[in-house]
């Protein structure tokens, strides 16, 4: 049915763990860079879901105009797009849909995770906890659009710890583990993250879809 899917990232590490994820799918799978596509999208949503949404229409719709002007194309592709962040209770639920842009896009998550544990110098054990939030759209062919949600629950740790991950990993620790997601292996991340999760909830919507229940 159809040929194939564009995930809308220029982010390569990410484009990593969706092939690995959605391999089993038997589908190409395309980088907006592969698949000849730049956009600058502003995502006004008030919830992840919300984003991830607007991404994955506004990057179909360019698939349909690239369709249009290339005999070649099918025009048969499946957009997927993400959103994400780190939710802190004691914060209210900030940065949440902001985490990127929390504190000023250009200042460094040095800073930004120091701000997050002086914040947080009166909260004690569980009034620390805290969760990364991956929502994940797919815009198909037909204009229908499905949503899918992972979440990883962990604490904002008193001191950052580790050199892996990026953004927030150093200041995620999971109290099970005694250790942040800046301080597991990739594929350890992988396993558990609330992106690994919301793809693999996300493929299983999509082999429904496609009639293929393997
Ligand atoms: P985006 O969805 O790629 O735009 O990511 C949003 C922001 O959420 C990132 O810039 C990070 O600040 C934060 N974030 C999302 N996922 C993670 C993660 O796995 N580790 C650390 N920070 C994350």
């Amino acid at each position: 049915m159809n040929k194939r899917i564009v995930f809308a990232t220029s982010n390569e590490g990410k484009m990593k763990e969706v092939r690995m994820i959605l391999a089993d799918l038997g589908m190409e799978i395309l980088s907006m860079k592969q698949a000849g596509l730049q956009a600058d999208i502003v995502e006004d949503g008030t919830t992840f879901e919300e984003n991830a949404r607007i991404k994955a229409l506004a990057i179909q719709k360019l698939c349909r105009q690239q369709a249009l002007s290339d005999e070649n194309e099918s025009g048969e592709t499946i957009v997927l797009a993400d959103d994400s962040g780190l939710e802190v209770d004691f914060l209210g639920g900030a940065p949440g849909i902001y985490s990127a842009r929390y504190m000023g896009e250009e200042t460094s998550y040095e800073v930004k995770n120091r701000a997050i544990i002086d914040k947080l110098s009166e909260a004690e054990g569980e009034e620390r906890s805290a969760r990364f939030v991956c929502a994940i759209a797919a815009a198909l062919p037909d204009g229908e659009v499905l949503t899918a949600r992972g979440t990883i629950e962990g604490q904002i740790g008193y001191e950052a710890a580790g050199e892996g991950g990026f953004g927030y990993d150093p200041i995620f620790y999971l109290p099970k583990r005694g250790l942040t997601t800046a301080q597991l292996l990739p594929e350890e991340k992988n396993e558990i993250s609330h992106r690994g999760k919301a793809l693999g909830a996300m493929k299983e919507l999509l082999k429904g879809k496609l009639g293929d229940k393997r």
